[in-house]
């Protein structure tokens, strides 16, 4: 059994605010040092994506490891056309963001998170969930093997969609 097999995965709670900035500046920085928390949170196109967390319709799983350390989330958002996230494809379909801390990724965990995250959102009959990703991001590579395609050509290259 691996680390990434002994996390256990349960819901993201309205009160994780924290984490869920912490693991937004984690995606931020995926190549290396770029924003500051404070710097983060003055860029409004960033810190919408922890701010006012959660939405009506926004939810979420965490990874904790046997000491109940969140080592991990993954996170539907949705936005609206006048304040989009990097990923926007339309206000029906909400933007995925999926995190592993440090140390941790690599085992498993951000497949076990998306796959996760999937179940929910079928259950609740969404059609499609989105995201953004950065040009040479290896994220890229998780994401086209869980299904992930191009949004299409009206869209930035790095803007994928999971049809459910
Ligand atoms: C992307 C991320 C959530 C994936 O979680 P993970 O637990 O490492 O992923 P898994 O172990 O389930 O799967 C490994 C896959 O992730 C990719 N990956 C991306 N970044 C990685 C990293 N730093 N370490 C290991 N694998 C990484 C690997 O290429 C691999 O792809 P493949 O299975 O198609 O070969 C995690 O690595 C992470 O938080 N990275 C830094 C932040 C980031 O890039 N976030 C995504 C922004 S769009």
């Amino acid at each position: 059994m691996n680390a990434g097999e002994m996390t256990m995965i349960r819901a993201l709670r309205a009160d994780e605010q924290e984490l869920l900035a912490r693991a937004t500046l984690g995606n931020m920085n995926w190549a290396g040092p770029r924003y500051t928390l404070d710097q983060a949170m003055a860029v409004p196109a960033i810190a919408h994506y922890f701010t006012w967390w959660p939405g009506p319709f926004d939810f979420g799983l965490v990874a904790e490891d046997a000491q109940g350390v969140a080592v991990g989330a993954v996170w539907l958002r949705y936005f609206t056309a006048a304040d989009p996230g990097f990923g926007f494809v339309d206000a029906s379909i909400p933007e995925l963001c999926v995190w592993v801390a440090e140390g941790q990724r690599g085992l498993g965990l951000g497949t076990r998170l998306i796959t996760g995250i999937f179940e929910h959102a079928r259950s609740r009959a969404l059609p499609a969930i989105s995201l953004s990703v950065e040009t040479g991001n290896p994220a890229r590579s998780l994401y086209e093997r869980l299904g992930f395609v191009p949004a299409g050509p009206y869209f930035d290259a790095g803007t994928l969609v999971r049809h459910l």
